[in-house]
Order: C-alpha cells, then structure tokens, then sequence
C-alpha cells in the first residue's frame, strides 16, 4: 500500500493490505480499512472509519466483552478483535464470516473463526451464553428481526444478544447500501439494515427477545464531536 493516509494501518509486508480490494465483495473495502462512507439508497449517508475494524479491541468495546461470561458467537466478526480480547480474556470465543479477507485477518491474530453464513448451519446451536452483533451487525442481511431470531435460536434459554445500535438512525431503516472508499471507489449494493435506540424494543419483541438494558460510552467529549456507541442487551422472552 502507499503511503497514504492508510499507512498508519500498514504493515511493511503484510500481504493482506497488499491485497487488492475485491469490490464484488461488498465489504471488502471495509475489510481492507479503506470504507470511509456507507451510502443508503433513498437516505442519507453516514461517515465510517472502518480502519476500527481492523485494529485491536478499545476501550469502547469494554461493554460488549465484559457482557460476555461464557461461550460467545461473534456474528460478522470481521477481523476478529472482539473473538481475540475474549479468547484472551480465557472467554471461549468464535467468529463467523463470509469474507475471505476477514478470515485471513482473524487467523493472522490468532482468532478461531468459521468462514460460514450467518443463516447457514453453525455449531452448537442453542448452546451459546453469547452472540455479537457489533459495528452495525444488526444490518446483515437487511431484515434485523430474521437476524435477531436466528440468534435466539442460537442462545440457550439464559443467554444474551449483544447488539451496537446505529447513532445515525434514531429508528428502523431497511434498503440497499454499499460503501465507498477515498476517490469514489465503492463496493457493490448491498441489503443492509439500521437499528436506532427507538426502535429496539419493537425489533427484539418481533423476534422473542426483550430489551434487558441498554448502555452508552461516549467516545470523544468534546462539544464539537459527540460522537458516541450505543449497545443493547437483549434476552429471550420468558
Ligand atoms: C460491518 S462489518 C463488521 C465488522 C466486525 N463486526 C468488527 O467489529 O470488526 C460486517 C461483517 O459481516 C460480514 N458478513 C456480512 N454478511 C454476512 C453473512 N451473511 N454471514 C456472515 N458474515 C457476514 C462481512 O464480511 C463483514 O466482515
């Protein structure tokens, strides 16, 4: 890669940043940390760093590994930092994607990771203590209640979804997306879904799941830039 405004992420050598982006894959310029846009079609875009995806766990991501006690399933897990801090933290823990290029991340750092569809047969269904949905996850597959009842379905009775919410949608959006990169590259349209704090309660409720708590951390404090994550503990109805 050049030394461009990237190459805080570079590795001399690393030959999955020296990997061209492939944008039939509609994440893999997210992937390769190059997204710096996610276009909705009929809504507005919203800035994204995708370079987070790509880095080490932060302190942001503290609720959402200190909410796992037990076996987890970290749902696109991308590259894996979450499925890492947890298997560092003795949690054990699996990612799940599709991405040829976030299988290769997670493997690098040493994550256990399945290359499989989230909709498709995955081990110990019903088991898990845990599932992820982090970094707009909820969006896969553009239909958050099918995704959402897929992950009950793979929690045991006393387990618990872990969901980051959408700061740029107070409610539900559903529609194509794609995102795009510095000069105009983009990936190809994808069905993509936004889940605001407005409207978890009704999405979970949809697919048996009751909003158990919801928790904020607020990354920056200036005035200027509030920008902050927002999670969602959600656990099957009784
Ligand atoms: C928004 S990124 C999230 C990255 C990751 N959660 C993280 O925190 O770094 C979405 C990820 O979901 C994966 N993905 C999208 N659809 C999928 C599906 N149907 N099954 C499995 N993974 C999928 C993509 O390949 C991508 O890595």
């Amino acid at each position: 890669m050049s030394g461009d405004e990237f190459s805080g992420f570079a590795v001399p050598g690393d030959p999955d940043l020296e990997a061209p982006v492939d944008l039939d894959d509609p994440f893999d310029i997210g992937l390769a940390g190059r997204a710096r846009r996610l276009d909705r079609h009929g809504a507005s875009a919203t800035r994204l760093d995708s370079r987070r995806w790509r880095a080490d766990a932060a302190r942001s991501d503290r609720w959402l590994l200190d909410g796992c006690g037990g076996p987890t399933l970290d749902l696109g897990c991308g590259p894996g930092r979450l499925v890492a801090a947890l298997t560092e933290r003795g949690v054990p823990a699996l990612g799940v994607d599709t991405s040829a290029r976030a299988i290769r991340q997670c493997r690098s750092r040493g994550a256990l990771v399945l290359r499989r569809d989230v909709f498709g047969e995955l081990p110990g269904e019903g088991r898990w203590h845990h599932v992820l949905l982090a970094d707009g996850n909820l969006g896969i597959g553009g239909d958050p209640v099918a995704l959402l009842n897929r992950s009950r379905r793979l929690i045991g009775s006393g387990g618990s979804v872990l969901v980051e919410l959408s700061t740029g949608e107070p409610g539900l959006w559903r529609g194509p997306a794609r995102l795009v990169g510095p000069g105009g590259s983009c990936g190809r349209w994808f069905p993509w879904a936004m889940v605001g704090a407005g409207a978890i309660t009704e999405v979970a409720a949809a697919a048996g799941l009751v909003l158990h708590q919801l928790a904020l951390h607020q990354l920056s404090l200036s005035r200027l830039s509030r920008r902050r994550r927002v999670f969602a503990e959600l656990r099957p109805q009784a």
